[in-house]
């Protein structure tokens, strides 16, 4: 009565539902490997027939070899040896298969989950640490997808194996039944008490371990820092402390399950001992024979193994649903909206010759941390200009951009993509800033965003197809020609990670060379020439100004060079982008 007050009280806790939601959500990759997890049930299932017929076949044995039977001692004898052959071929074609499929079911729920966090909402993604994200996509994956293999089947399997060695004995002689059976209401009643702080252990393991590959990933990026700061010996005794934290969360998790284990050890210590005593006696009794026992024997231990092993599904069942919960709580974050894309690319080809420009309207913008950048921004942008937003450092010159790329969500008011000259007010065909608009840009980001790989990859990662004349004609264009054509290797020049090997202004000038490359009708730079001489960076925009492609350009920048080319020049600042008239941009140049 009490036991079931407490999970009517789980119930409405919604403990309970969250963990068959869990549960359920686990099911869901599941159900598409059902065929996969049947071949492993069915192999499995073979293996515990094939041991019941085996501890009947040694039961003929021992009696033969008693007097108590007669029969054919080689043939039983060479089916005994059989039968053992049988079953290790079977369990080695069932490991190998179970490999085999446990890799397809781990790639197959990484892949989609890969696929789920790349059109993720940016802001959300962003709330979680990208080592957490790491952790998360492989350790908990492989979590559940070894769980996918092996709950289910094994469930069935330990099932099977324990009704199918009962009902044995129970038809060859039911007393011995009750030394299996009394371990059950023992066993369950000892771990009962466990099952919480194994849950609990279970979440905080993986917490503390996410804690330390996070700490880890962050070191090893930013390692040149750590140095220069001569912080080896601050981050050296970080880490001892967080395996400290990991190794006591480790081994308390440890003790729970020891002094569980243990319990369950010495309850079916005492159980298989009194079958045994009681299998003496009935042998001495005359009731049964020697080969009779020793298949009770080896029945009981099949017997109270499968309870142990059955009640072992519960811990095991709580690290599913643990690794559910902290995939799910990545996989259900909200999605980008990339259902336009084949109206953007029509209103593209429509207009390819006379170009698209962008209108925002009233564009209002708060980060989720509260940080409100813009109330009632506007501006406008068209083919073959270049369009400068200008003001200090923090005021959402780079949140602009990630307006236009859709990467945020204006609030409240819209963005729009005009065809030519035209506005959303004049009636001009247009469609709405989206994700799926994003085909229509490209972008130079502040900093350096290049990948490791060669120049050419890091090119053809933006356009697959493009030739190494067409890449090298880009490189002119941005004045890294100059410098690629002097490494031994060219464009096949290996960048390090992030970008290393090259000089800041150098990955700059690589990275508008691949915004180049991609010939979008509108190109975003966010202050994309700052570690650029004058002189150079005079030229980059100069080549990019000489362009007869219909381009729409925004950049960001201080520099009054750079301000001189612009067609207009707005002022991000006061959470408004407001218009500057000639006077007001001389005073701004003369102010550098
Ligand atoms: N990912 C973010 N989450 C929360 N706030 C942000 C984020 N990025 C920028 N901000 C805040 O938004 C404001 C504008 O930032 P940003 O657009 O990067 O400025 P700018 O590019 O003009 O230097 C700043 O106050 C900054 O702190
Ligand atoms: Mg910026």
């Amino acid at each position: 009565m009490s036991q079931l007050m407490h999970y009517i009280k789980q119930l409405k806790n919604g403990r309970l539902q969250d963990k068959l939601a869990q549960l359920g959500w686990i099911y869901q990759y599941a159900k598409q490997h059902i065929f996969h997890i049947a071949i492993y049930t069915l192999l499995g299932l073979s293996t515990t027939v094939i041991s019941l017929i085996s501890s009947l076949v040694s039961r003929d044995l021992v009696d033969i070899i008693t007097g108590h039977n007669t029969g054919e001692l080689l043939i039983t004898f060479a089916t005994m040896i059989g039968i053992a052959l049988g079953s290790s071929v079977i369990s080695q074609i069932s490991s190998y298969l179970s490999n085999k499929i446990s890799l397809k079911i781990d790639n197959h729920i990484k892949a989609q989950i890969f696929d789920d966090i790349l059109i993720t909402d940016w802001e959300s993604l962003t709330r979680y640490h990208s080592g957490d994200l790491l952790v998360r996509w492989s350790g908990d994956v492989s979590t559940i997808s070894s769980g996918i293999l092996n709950t289910l089947p094994n469930l069935i399997i330990y099932i099977f194996r324990f009704f199918s060695a009962l009902i044995m004995v129970l038809y060859y002689d039911a007393s011995f039944a009750v030394f299996a059976l009394i371990s059950i209401p023992i066993s369950i009643y000892t771990s009962r008490t466990t099952m919480k702080k194994i849950q609990q252990g279970n979440m905080s393991s993986l917490t503390t371990s996410t804690r330390m590959s996070t700490f880890n990933q962050e070191t090893f990026s930013n390692i040149q820092t750590v140095k220069a700061f001569d912080m080896l010996s601050l981050y050296s005794r970080r880490l001892r402390m967080l395996q400290q934290q990991y190794t006591d969360v480790r081994m308390k998790y440890q003790r729970t399950t020891i002094i569980n284990t243990f319990i369950l050890t010495i309850v079916s210590m005492i159980v298989s001992y009194s079958a045994y005593g009681w299998g003496i006696y009935k042998v001495w009794s005359g009731q049964i024979s020697y080969g009779t026992m020793t298949m009770f024997l080896s029945l009981s231990t099949t017997l109270s193994a499968s309870v142990d092993n059955l009640i072992s599904f519960v811990p095991s069942t709580i690290h599913l649903a643990n690794s559910a919960k902290r995939l799910m709580g990545i996989v259900n974050l909200p999605k980008e909206d990339y259902s336009q894309k084949k109206q953007v690319a029509q209103f593209f080809d429509d207009n390819k010759d006379i170009g698209v420009g962008l209108s925002i309207r009233n564009v209002a913008y708060t980060y989720a941390t509260g940080t409100e950048v813009f109330e009632q921004a506007s501006f406008d942008a068209h083919p073959h200009e270049v369009i400068a937003l200008v003001g200090p450092s923090g005021e959402g010159k780079t949140t602009m951009l990630r307006v236009l790329l859709s990467i945020i969500r204006p609030k409240e008011g819209a963005g729009y993509i005009c065809a030519g000259n035209g506005t959303p007010e004049s009636g001009a065909p247009h469609v709405d800033l989206t994700a799926s608009s994003r085909q229509l840009f490209a972008y130079v980001p502040q900093g350096n965003t290049m990948f490791s790989g060669t120049i050419a990859d890091n090119m053809r990662n933006v356009k697959e197809n493009a030739t190494d004349e067409e890449i090298i004609d880009a490189l002119k264009m941005a004045c890294a020609w100059d410098f690629v054509e002097k490494l031994p290797e060219g464009i096949y020049s290996e960048i390090k990670e992030r970008g290393g090997g090259f000089s800041e202004g150098q990955a700059q000038r690589l990275s508008i060379a691949r915004a180049l490359l991609r010939r979008s009708p509108i190109l975003l730079l966010d202050e994309a020439t700052s570690a650029l001489d004058m002189v150079t960076e005079r030229k980059v925009l100069q080549n990019i100004m000489a362009d007869k492609y219909p381009r729409t350009t925004i950049v960001t920048t201080h520099r009054p060079s750079v301000l001189n080319i612009c067609k207009r020049v707005y002022s991000i600042g006061g959470k408004q982008c407001v218009l500057l008239n000639e006077q007001e941009i001389n005073e701004l140049i003369k102010g550098y």
